[in-house]
């Protein structure tokens, strides 16, 4: 299928009014809501968590694709003027392959952070931290060199990083220190001027972080970098929001949807309001919709 803007026909309301789709493999994808609410605070947002079977980060490039292309199923049904993959891991094996079975533009966070990353660095050095399935990716080692040739890119994945902030694990934590210590010591010699948080967990231990690296590193969230390209082609299209009061936060997970509430609110820094458990049945061909059913 050709990916474009959606004719405004294909909406039943306003294409401005209609919703931005922001989707992760759990909780982690809140901290790129809390980039949009900052920088459009109009516009609504359709979150979508797959609590039931994160993490993807150790998963094959096949079955993050196929989880990826049923939760976009999902989200179509919104009527979204665009879809956000904020998972890292998404954008890095599964992007290609999603975009181009829909309609409407989805956007990963590969690209927004590695064109920061490669604007940030002076001594031409970036630390890509992210899930073992990003890292193997080469994804960001890839769009990094495409903007800056020279830059030197060192990797690392930190998968329990993952289970520690599902887990609400705080960055004072002993076990936070103990783990970021024995993955990053190695990295933190080679000196680097650039972090880039390749994970949309990360950003939560960005305190953590920022005592292990130094105040003189700079460190990159997919969040606010994939707001910032997305404010831009909305309005390129002319399709930002134009109501007056402030947007609203849906939010859809796979599996506890009460867990997911008291933790969120810790990642997306507001109350997350009421959570809806979804269940998502597997596309099975173009002409069998696809059963949603949601229960509060
Ligand atoms: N959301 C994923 C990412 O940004 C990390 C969590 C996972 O492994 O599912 O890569």
């Amino acid at each position: 299928m050709q990916q474009g803007w959606p004719s405004l026909s294909a909406y039943s309301t306003f294409p401005q009014q209609a919703p931005i789709a922001v989707f992760d493999s759990g909780l982690g994808g809140l901290t790129v809501v809390q980039a949009l609410r900052r920088l459009l605070p109009l516009e609504n947002l359709i979150y979508f968590g797959d609590t039931a079977r994160v993490p993807y980060g150790g998963k094959s490039a096949d079955t993050v694709t196929r989880f990826a292309r049923e939760i976009c199923e999902f989200l179509i049904r919104f009527e979204p003027k665009i879809i956000i993959a904020a998972c890292n891991t998404v954008s890095a094996l599964a992007l290609p392959t999603i975009r181009s079975e829909f309609s409407i533009p989805i956007v990963g966070v590969v690209q927004s952070s590695a064109l920061r990353a490669a604007l940030a660095t002076r001594k031409e050095l970036v630390a890509v931290l992210g899930t073992e399935a990003t890292i193997a990716s080469g994804a960001f080692e890839r769009a990094i060199r495409q903007f800056k040739p020279h830059v030197r890119v060192v990797q690392q994945s930190c998968p329990l990083f993952v289970p520690l902030v599902e887990e609400g694990r705080s960055t004072d934590d002993v076990i936070v220190r103990l783990t970021l210590e024995d993955y990053l010591a190695p990295i933190r010699q080679l000196q680097p001027d650039v972090v880039l948080l390749g994970c949309t967990h990360y950003p939560i231990l960005h305190p953590a972080l920022r005592n292990f690296f130094g105040p003189d590193v700079t460190l990159i969230s997919s969040g606010e970098a994939v707001a910032g390209s997305v404010q831009q082609m909305l309005q390129q299209q002319n399709l930002l929001c134009t109501s007056r009061g402030r947007g609203t936060v849906q939010c859809y997970v796979t599996d506890f949807p009460q867990r997911f509430s008291s933790l969120g609110n810790r990642f997306l820094g507001e109350p997350i309001g009421n959570v809806i458990r979804a269940s998502i049945e597997p596309w099975i061909g173009p002409t069998t919709p696809t059963t949603i059913a949601a229960t509060a």
